[in-house]
């Protein structure tokens, strides 16, 4: 694997190793050993064109805790707003000796094109609306460490679904996984390609929570939305948040998860988000372990990942 493009590309198995080296990585972290030298004398570029805190920090983080140099590069502030293209902002960030491109762009698209003018990896962070697949790969090894499975676990993804590359990955990567996914939404946040896609679909959310092990919760996307389809908060919070009487209905075992950034009060209730059996600051801690499985599996670090460890 050179790139990490798409979370519909990863095999079962490329996937399956991507979560295990995350394990490894994990039982490190937790040892209190702050620091591998695997990846020392790489360096990783964040080439970020939309807005990010969860992501561009794990990424720095990840790349810091494997030795290798990171280089920021922000948009706003750059020579991007005098005109520069994407292509001549990845040409000379590659010609400052990037290995790899961790790239979050608005348009759909983006980290294939650049894929085909850098030398590097290129690591999607989020295209537009369409992919956001470490952000997949974190939630699945989420859900697989707190369900102890993925084979046969029943999904329920909720939400702005239509603005969504973090339902789009979760779908195609949890499907690969043996999950069984079911998107909830009202039918104007759907896109017209759901049909394509590998999972139920269903406009009911009271209906399919008592069937859920794992409930996520997407962020109604308020920056691209079109007032014309969107009713109000208040009436989506109404029918499709999940609050203190609806996360009552979810079975004893189950778990609610969230990307972020949340809304809160309107998808989630901040009594709902901060509960015991919400994964969400979790979430955000398993990022950097499986953006260092990423970069690792990606780089091909000179020693073994877990090697020269005391
Ligand atoms: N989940 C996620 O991508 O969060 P950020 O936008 O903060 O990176």
């Amino acid at each position: 694997m050179r790139h990490l493009i798409s979370a519909g590309e990863l095999t079962r198995a490329d996937a399956l190793l991507v979560l295990d080296t995350a394990e490894e990585m994990a039982r490190v972290t937790e040892r209190s050993i702050k620091k591998l030298p695997t990846l020392r004398g790489r360096t990783v570029v964040n080439l970020f064109f939309e807005d990010s805190t969860r992501t561009r920090i794990s990424f720095e983080a990840a790349a810091k805790r494997l030795s290798a140099d990171v280089i920021n590069f922000s948009a706003k502030g750059s020579s991007v707003s005098k005109g520069e293209s994407l292509k001549d902002t990845a040409l000379t960030l590659e010609a400052m000796g990037a290995d790899a491109v961790v790239i979050r762009h608005g348009a759909s698209g983006a980290p294939h094109r650049l894929a085909n003018w850098v030398r590097g990896s290129v690591v999607n962070a989020g295209d537009g609306t369409h992919e956001h697949p470490t952000q997949a790969l974190l939630d699945a090894f989420s859900m697989r460490r707190r369900m102890g499975r993925l084979e046969g676990l029943k999904v329920a993804v909720v939400g702005d679904v239509l603005h969504s590359r973090v339902a789009r990955s979760n779908v195609l990567l949890l499907h690969t996984l043996g999950a069984e996914v079911t998107l909830v939404a009202p039918p104007t946040l759907l896109p017209v390609s759901v049909e394509t896609w590998p999972c139920q679909v269903s406009y009911d959310l009271d209906a399919v929570l008592p069937k859920s092990d794992v409930v996520m919760m997407l962020r109604v996307q308020l920056e691209r939305m079109n007032a014309a389809y969107f009713p109000s908060a208040r009436e989506y919070s109404r029918r499709y948040g999940l609050d203190r009487d609806r996360f009552a209905r979810l079975h004893d075992d189950a778990i609610v998860m969230h990307p972020g950034p949340m809304n809160r009060g309107m998808e989630i209730s901040a009594e709902v988000a901060d509960s015991p059996r919400s994964t969400i600051v979790e979430q955000v801690a398993n990022g950097v372990t499986v953006r260092m499985a990423v970069l690792y599996l990606l780089l091909g670090g000179s020693e073994p990942a877990i090697g020269g460890i005391a």
